[in-house]
């Protein structure tokens, strides 16, 4: 939630970069904020340091709202700055609440993500002291401690303030603040809250994730948890909250900023399903040697205790959650490992059974979802080995696991993930594979069969793409439908929650998927004259198909008036004379059908949102990286 950039650079700087043009602080800001923007949209706001001075401006809404009052009344051009896109938390989402909240006359101005949850004591405490409170935010609180802390304590020392205030802030927090007297300094801290430092040539950037300073710099260097970190246009210091210095680790962003651009699409989310070839292809790239030999190289876990595993747990939100969902089936059939799928925010808050050879499995796109990494981090203390499968280079979660899988769907902008979920559905894939290949469950022959059929996954998935027009067609005449449901079984079943969660999170429609079994257990009461069914129809090759058992649910749905639309396997003439429309991707194993099946749902979700005139990269009330609990 919440996306924070800061800059500081020399005059000039800039001008022997990617861009070849002198950066201000607020076009740096500016253009950092728009591409973190999906973390969060109800309002967002900059500040800047010049001639000694701190101003700033923020407002309620997108952040075009704050270019336009940039427009009409502009900020001094200055090398030193702040900037901040909000997801409300502590007060709604008015002028007031936004970011940056500028304390102690005018001397210091903060940004934060996160949520700070002893606030309210130095609240109390603050007030005492006479100091008046502008909003409702944790934030001000925040402010207006390390303000008190930089005067009474640190002796002009800024990164000295940040780290005593640190220490006495319990919760989320990345903070980033800049004083008056210190016109070439921006200093930050995190705990549980994401935070990268950029480098560049005369000018150094922080940002929420790396998309915060991409269009100037690739390297970067990773924070650790509890760390501050002081930029200035020619350095960067790490410590702890101590003051004990500290490493960053370095690394190369591997992506550029046209990956992040829309290539052509009216919405990222149509462009990110369409990267879903690319998306595979990336994922599955260098992960086999010339024989099938699957070689995890990031993999750091012992080989001889993967072996033991006898549990696997996988964790996840959203739709994450759904690509665990896909992967118990493929795991427990090919590496025969009982494999549980939990909603992290349900699973630390009881009794987990974990034992020293329970394998924990996180699938995270950005890495920084929080209750993820609690769940992960519970896991670990229980004894658990845990394992990462993330998007997102040096985020928290597979730094702080003990192996990681990244998938290389590339950056996923749009709130409503597509690309990411097919991508951590392949290295759930994989990891089942490797399980399997270690354990001698699964001849190498076998393996390598699976994997070829993977292979072949992104080509098929680009048939689907090229055939868009007629779920998209479908999609448009359908706009003023108040409800659908997703009915499906086996790998069908978690592909029917996500299509009716793509179209909650980004059409507003009320929308659930069913396991088609349960069908007459319950949900066939909702059905009536009229009502939208879609069926994801397994495969009818193979002798244990589910086919015929979903046909009858077809036939029993129609039968009570819904309408009915059926994702089949091509050739399946079957299902033709139960669906009002049938959709159908190409052939593939019934265990890989999911990497084809949801292709269609997501691009009725996309069309259906964008024809009914909303922003379909950012829904109403969500955000893209979920960084509170
Ligand atoms: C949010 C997003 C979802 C995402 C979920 C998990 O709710 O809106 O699209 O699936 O978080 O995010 P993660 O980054 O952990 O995969």
């Amino acid at each position: 939630m919440c996306g924070i950039v800061g800059y500081v650079g020399h005059a000039g700087a800039g001008q022997t970069g990617p861009d070849s043009k002198a950066h201000t602080a607020l076009d740096v800001i500016l253009e950092g904020l728009r591409r973190l923007e999906y973390r969060g949209y109800d309002s967002a706001g900059i500040a800047v340091l010049a001639d000694g001075r701190i101003d700033s401006r923020k407002k309620a809404g997108k952040l075009t709202n704050l270019e336009q009052e940039l427009a009409a009344d502009p900020l001094p051009s200055s090398q030193t700055g702040i900037g901040h896109t909000r997801w409300a938390t502590h007060g709604g989402p008015t002028d007031r609440n936004a970011h940056p909240h500028v304390v102690d006359g005018g001397n210091l101005a903060l940004i934060h993500n996160g949520i700070i949850e002893n606030f309210a004591e130095h609240k109390a405490a603050l007030v005492a002291d006479g100091v008046e409170f502008l909003s409702e935010t944790d934030t001000e609180v925040a402010a207006a401690l390390l303000a008190k802390v930089y005067n009474d304590e640190a002796e002009g020392d800024l990164t000295r303030a940040m780290q005593l205030t640190s220490q006495r802030l319990e919760g989320a927090f990345t903070l980033l603040a800049i004083h008056k007297d210190h016109p070439d300094v921006v200093v930050a801290s995190r705990r549980n809250s994401p935070l990268v430092v950029g480098l560049g040539d005369g000018e150094n950037f922080l940002g929420s994730d790396v998309s915060g300073f991409i269009d100037f710099t690739r390297r970067a260097v990773e924070l650790a948890q509890d760390q501050v970190v002081t930029i200035t246009p020619d350095s960067f210091a790490i410590t702890d909250f101590f003051g004990n210095p500290a490493e960053g680790k370095e690394f190369t962003v591997d992506w550029d900023a046209a990956a992040a651009e829309k290539d052509g699409y009216p919405s990222f989310m149509q462009k990110e399903i369409h990267d879903q070839p690319e998306a595979v292809l990336q994922t599955l790239l260098g992960r086999s040697d010339i024989d099938g030999r699957l070689t995890l190289d990031e993999m750091r876990i012992d080989p001889e205790e993967l072996k033991k595993v006898d549990k696997i747990i996988v964790l996840a939100c959203g739709t994450s959650a759904y690509a665990g969902h896909v992967a118990k089936y493929a795991i427990e059939t090919w590496c025969r490992i009982p494999t549980e799928v939990e909603l992290a925010h349900e699973f630390r808050y009881r009794e987990p059974i974990i034992t020293p050879t329970t394998l924990v499995v996180s699938l995270s796109q950005s890495g920084e979802t929080m209750d993820t990494l609690m769940a992960v981090r519970y896991a670990k203390e229980q004894g658990a080995r845990t394992m990462a499968i993330c998007n997102t280079n040096g985020s928290t979660i597979p730094r702080e696991s003990d192996a990681v899988l990244y998938t290389h769907a590339g950056p996923e902008i749009a709130v409503a993930s597509t690309k990411a979920f097919l991508a951590q559905i392949v290295a759930a894939y994989l990891l089942g594979l490797y399980l399997a290949q270690l354990r001698g469950n699964k001849f190498q022959g076998e393996i390598k069969d699976i994997l070829a059929d993977l292979g072949k996954i992104p080509a098929k998935i680009q048939t689907v793409l090229d055939n868009a027009e007629q779920i998209q067609a479908l999609a448009r005449e359908m706009k003023d439908t108040q409800s659908v449901l997703f009915l499906g079984r086996h790998v069908g079943f978690p592909v029917a929650l996500e299509g009716a969660l793509k179209l909650k999170e980004i059409a507003y429609i009320h929308a659930e998927g069913f396991a088609a079994g349960e069908l007459k257990h319950g949900p066939i009461a909702l059905i009536e004259e009229g009502q939208v069914v879609f069926i994801v129809v397994p495969s009818p090759r193979g002798r244990d198909s589910l086919h015929s058992k979903v046909v009858s649910n077809i036939q029993e749905v129609r039968a009570r008036g819904a309408r009915t639309f059926v994702i089949a396997e091509e050739g399946d003439e079957a299902v033709k004379a139960y669906a009002e429309q049938v959709f159908y991707i190409p052939e593939t194993q019934p265990l890989l059908a999911p990497l084809l099946t949801t292709v269609p749902l997501q691009l009725f979700a996309a069309e259906l949102a964008a024809a009914k005139g909303y922003d379909v990269d950012q829904p109403r009330n969500l955000a893209k990286s979920v960084t509170v609990e």
